[in-house]
């Protein structure tokens, strides 16, 4: 086991590149199930949950080869539909291969995924339009086993949530089903975009990309393609706290500051000096924080995975903060370690109010999932005396190499083992 070791205090200062997108790279990895070939992908975060779905993809036949930030698959030759237990179970983004084995091959038996445990995370949107799109599913011990017996077909479906994952299983199964699939109410986020985009490029027909109406037309074949993954914004918007909340000075480049106007409008709000370049952001804290209220929403709403990094910043705002989290309902597990360090912060239910206090002081805290650890990290960050953050394991899921890029803009952090 591993921990991070903080000595707060530091103004952060200096430039930093962020990594391409995890929850974009995911799902066309998981695409590439559909095509016969090899496809090229560049801009791949070297982190552990992209490992999970390499060896996923490896254990169904396809051949990987994973070469520094570059990824090439090939699943042209696939030889069985099982995923163990023991990877499903490791990532939520699993689940992403129900979709494509179906098209591809009409049958598909995958354990429930895993992941953070942030929630209950249901997956009955998933089941149900795939349901629709002429798939049997029976979810059972532990498994989903899934068949289309005379393969899939297009569909109409409404979501009654814009499910990021639901929206990216059914563009994958609807871009080999024959005849068109209309998905109403389709998650608008950029990672979706970025797997519409891929997909595109392969050859299938896609209307309305980034718009909650998805026209997908099916194709016999896909073909082999490279393609880029989008900059990860989670991981921009975290080290644009990691600027606000220690003070600093930073500028985060390799961005795309189009996909962070909620992040950056609420900042704005809280009183830190934003400035979008082209592919830069410059943040900078020069006053106090002002308390604010801010609510999760689905994109282009304020980002449920940005949550726990702002609830670390308002709790050293001036005045009374409210959090809502509308998106799951146990995302709360770094409010009692955040409190351990001094936060004042009350639950309501899924609300969290938030009273500012002028410091936090280090302790010994543990992250339970990757946004909730990288809060905890901005938390030491920015506390009085020394902050060591344990099971860093979560952490290294989402964020790669997360306390070298501190250091490098002059944080005290080290790796420890425990
Ligand atoms: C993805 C992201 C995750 C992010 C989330 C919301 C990946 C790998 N993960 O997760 O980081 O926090 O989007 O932006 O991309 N729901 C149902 N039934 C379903 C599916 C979802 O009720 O069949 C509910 C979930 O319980 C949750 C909400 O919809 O309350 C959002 O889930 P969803 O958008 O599907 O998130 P994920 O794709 O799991």
């Amino acid at each position: 086991m591993e921990r991070f070791v903080i000595q707060g205090g530091v103004p952060l200062t200096g430039k930093v590149k962020v990594e391409g997108s995890k929850n974009a790279a995911l799902p066309v990895m998981a695409a590439s199930l559909l095509i016969e070939g090899r496809c090229f992908f560049n801009n791949i975060p070297k982190l552990t949950d992209i490992e999970v779905m390499s060896k996923t993809l490896k254990e169904l036949g396809a051949d990987v080869v994973d070469f520094d930030g570059k990824l090439s698959i090939d699943a042209s030759s696939l030889y069985q539909e099982e995923v163990s237990c023991k990877l499903a179970r490791k990532l939520r983004a699993s689940i992403l291969v129900l979709g494509p084995l179906l098209a591809r091959r009409g049958k598909v038996k995958v354990a429930l995924p895993g992941g953070c445990n942030i929630g209950s995370r249901p997956i009955n949107l998933h089941i149900e339009g795939l349901t629709k799109m002429g798939s049997s599913i029976q979810v059972e011990d532990g498994y989903i086993r899934a068949k289309a017996r005379s393969g899939l077909r297009g569909a109409e479906i409404y979501l009654n949530f814009p499910s990021v994952g639901a929206t990216e299983n059914l563009l994958l199964a609807a871009s080999l089903a024959k005849g068109k699939t209309v998905i109403k109410n389709a998650s608008l986020c950029p990672e979706v975009v970025d797997l519409c985009l891929f997909l595109k490029k392969a050859g299938v027909k896609i209307e309305g990309i980034g718009t909650k109406l998805l026209t997908i037309t099916g194709v016999k074949e896909i073909r082999p393609t490279s393609y880029s993954i989008i900059p990860d914004r989670i991981e921009a918007a975290t080290l644009m706290i990691a600027a606000a909340i220690t003070e600093g000075k930073i500028c985060i480049e390799g961005v795309q500051a189009e996909h962070l106007e909620a992040p950056i409008t609420t900042l704005r709000k809280i009183g830190v000096q934003i400035k979008v370049d082209k592919d830069s952001i410059q943040v900078e804290r020069l006053s106090k924080l002002k308390a604010t209220s801010v609510k999760t929403m689905p994109y282009p709403g304020f980002p449920t995975d940005l949550q726990p990094q702002i609830t670390s910043l308002l709790c050293l705002a001036e005045g009374k903060s409210r959090i809502t989290e509308t998106i799951f309902e146990n995302r709360f597990t770094h409010v009692s370690e955040l409190k351990k360090m001094g936060a004042e912060i009350e639950q309501k239910g899924t609300s969290l109010l938030i009273k500012g206090v002028s410091f936090l002081k280090g302790n010994k805290v543990l992250a339970s999932d990757i946004r909730g650890g990288a809060a905890l990290t901005l938390a030491g960050l920015a506390a009085r005396g020394c902050t060591e953050i344990l099971n860093i394991k979560h952490i290294d899921r989402g964020y790669f190499k997360f306390e070298e890029k501190l250091a490098s803009l002059g944080a005290k952090i080290k790796r420890e083992k425990s």
